[in-house]
Formats: C-alpha cells, sequence, structure tokens
C-alpha cells in the first residue's frame, strides 16, 4: 500500500502529533510504501522568517528520524524539494468550488477569531490534495483534524476523474482510536495555536526532562476532593496517561479513578515518569543525529529523487487527462 503524510514545520512537535500521526508513520513504514515529507510550503502560510523556516524543516527531519522514521524503508522528503506537486495544486485550483474551501475549518477558524486569512490558507487543503494525489496515495494517517481535508481531496479528484476519466487515486484517511485527538495542558485539543502543547524535545537538551514534567504539573485539573471518585472517561489527566501506558497499567489507573483517595499530582507523576521513559531514548538519538547532519541532508536528497519520479509519472497523466499535453 502507498501511504503518505506530512508534517508542517513551524516550530518543536508535541505529543498530539506524535500519538496523532508520527507514531502511524512508524508502524506503517514496515508494511507499506511510506511516503513522509515535511509541509515547508503549507509552513510559508505562518513562517515569514528564511532562517527560521530552514531551521524548521532540519528539525522536523531531525525529529522523524529520531522517532524512528528510517529512510531505508521509507521515503522522507521535503514538500517543495518536489515542484510538481505545485503543478498538480494549480490543476486542482481550477475546478476546486469556493463553497468547499470556505466550509474548511482551518480558515473558517482564523476568520471566525477576525483574523486576516490570505489566500494561502484559504486554498490550504487544495495543495494539500495535490500532495496526496501526487503519489497515488492510498492510505493517509493523521490525526482527526485533518480528516476534513482528505475528504476534500477524495472530492477534487472525483470531481477531476469525472470530469476527465480514471486519473487519481481516492485516498483514505486512517486515525488511530487512542490518538485521533489527543488533549493539551488546558483539556482542548493540543496544538500549537493554542499554547497548550506538551513537547517531544526542547531547545535545550538538559533542560528538557524538567521543562517538561513542569509542563506536565501545569496541566489543568477540575476541584474534585482528593478523597472523591472520579469517573475517568473525559478526563484528560487519563486520556494522556493512556497514551503511554500499557493495558494493565490503565485498568489500574482507571480503577483508582474509581475508588477515589488519590491527588491529580499523583497521575501528573505517572504521566512524567511514563513520558520519560517513552520519549527519553529517542532524545539520546535525536542529539546524536545532529552531529551527522550529512546523514539528514542525503536522506531528504535521496527521498526527494525517489518522490519526484512518481509525482512526475502522475501529473504527466493528469496534463494528458485534461489537455494540457
Ligand atoms: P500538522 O503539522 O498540523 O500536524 C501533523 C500531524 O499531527 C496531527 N495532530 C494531532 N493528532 C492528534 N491530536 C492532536 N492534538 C494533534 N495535533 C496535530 C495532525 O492531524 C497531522 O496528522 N496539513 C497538515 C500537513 C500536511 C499533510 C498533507 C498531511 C500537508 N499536506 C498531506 C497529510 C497529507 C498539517 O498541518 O499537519
Amino acid at each position: 500500500m502507498r501511504v503518505l503524510s506530512g508534517i508542517q514545520p513551524t516550530g518543536r512537535p508535541h505529543w498530539g502529533n506524535f500519538f496523532g500521526a508520527i507514531r502511524q508513520y512508524i508502524d506503517l513504514q514496515e508494511e507499506n510504501d511510506g511516503f513522509y515529507f515535511i509541509a515547508d510550503l503549507h509552513a510559508l502560510t505562518t513562517v515569514r522568517d528564511p532562517a527560521r523556516l530552514r531551521g524548521y524543516v532540519i528539525d522536523a527531519a531531525l525529529d522523524l528520524l529520531a522517532l524512528g522514521l528510517d529512510p531505508a524503508k521509507a521515503t522522507m522528503f521535503v514538500q517543495s524539494h518536489v515542484p510538481e506537486v505545485s503543478e498538480l495544486n494549480w490543476i486542482l485550483l481550477s475546478g476546486a468550488p469556493m463553497g468547499l474551501l470556505e466550509r474548511c475549518h482551518a480558515y473558517k477558524e482564523k476568520k471566525a477569531k477576525g483574523l486576516v486569512a490570505d489566500a494561502g490558507l484559504f486554498t490550504y487543503p487544495v495543495l494539500m490534495s495535490a500532495d496526496i494525489l501526487a503519489y497515488d496515495s492510498q492510505i493517509v494517517p493523521v490525526g482527526e483534524d485533518q480528516v476534513q481535508h482528505i475528504e476534500v481531496c477524495r472530492d477534487l479528484a472525483g470531481r477531476f476523474n469525472h470530469s476527465f476519466g480514471e486519473t487519481f487515486v481516492l485516498p483514505k484517511a486512517k486515525t488511530l482510536e487512542n490518538g485521533a485527538k489527543v488533549p493539551g495542558t488546558d483539556g482542548q485539543k493540543m496544538s500549537k495555536s493554542y499554547d497548550n502543547t506538551l513537547p517531544l524535545f526542547c531547545d535545550d537538551k538538559l533542560d528538557t526532562v524538567k521543562k517538561i514534567s513542569k509542563q506536565i504539573m501545569r496541566i489543568t485539573t477540575d476541584s474534585r476532593a482528593m478523597e472523591d471518585a472520579k469517573d475517568p472517561e473525559g478526563d484528560h489527566l487519563y486520556d494522556l496517561y493512556r497514551l503511554f501506558a500499557s493495558d494493565a497499567e490503565v485498568e489500574a489507573m482507571a480503577a483508582m479513578y474509581r475508588r477515589g483517595g488519590f491527588g491529580y499530582g499523583e497521575v501528573k507523576k505517572a504521566i512524567a515518569e511514563a513520558s520519560e521513559a517513552y520519549f527519553g531514548p529517542a532524545r539520546e538519538k535525536r542529539a546524536d543525529l545532529e552531529k551527522n547532519l550529512d546523514y539528514v541532508h542525503e536522506a531528504l536528497r535521496a527521498g526527494a529523487e525517489r518522490a519526484r519520479t512518481v509525482a512526475a509519472e502522475v501529473l504527466s497523466r493528469a496534463q494528458t487527462a485534461c489537455g494540457l499535453r
């Protein structure tokens, strides 16, 4: 199966990115033909500083490699290194209904906040569709917030196929039951734009463990008394713990909630310990990779070369279908 997904280089990745999406990339690279890219064209809608953008792209590659993406098993590349995608973007834009894009939540939310949205943000789901269709992708592993965009992609691909004959493969989104919508420190969806994220890596490696435990301790909780029992369902601390723990540990935590007689501090401590055990090895691996940037650049170069071969073939098929050749 051709599996494809992308992540924006807009800052440090957080637990939501990992448990919703990156974890799936790593699992799926074993048995599938995985294409994973760093969406720098999409990031241009928010990052307007060239040095920062360049830095974020390399950071994202380091993050993915440290977390277990293997360039020998999957194709890892930078979105803009495959210019065929931008050409396909125009083909898809011509024919994308305004109403369809107006309903997309990234644009709607920004407008609702009274912020000025640019055309890049408005047409963001079309570029995403080009990303997906350019590689004949069948499965797109993502968090819940991207599912709507994959529906847009299916819609646009279906319209094109209807007008010009079978050209594009219709993809399917793949989300995980435990991880599709990871809560942030305030209980809302974890998101860089809500300033409620728990990062996987920090800039200062020595401080990472301390910094992250501090952030964990700041997770909001209700004013339940220590002795009171509590239903674990819908509690965001419990949901965060579930991401790391084994079935038996989750069951034990749920029983503790139902029994009562515990403090939220205990749960936070358990989360801090579990997250450290879980991400500690990736942090060490990242520090090693940072000393070997040539390897990272070479992986991105080889990935782009492979990705371009596939995208050129699909672009040519689309151009022929609609009369551009
Ligand atoms: P981005 O960079 O915002 O997020 C990367 C991935 O992380 C997932 N995610 C979450 N999952 C669970 N809980 C959360 N709180 C959470 N926050 C983020 C996202 O769903 C995503 O899978 N538009 C995309 C990048 C992109 C793309 C594509 C993805 C560009 N082209 C083509 C798939 C296919 C984005 O902004 O992801």
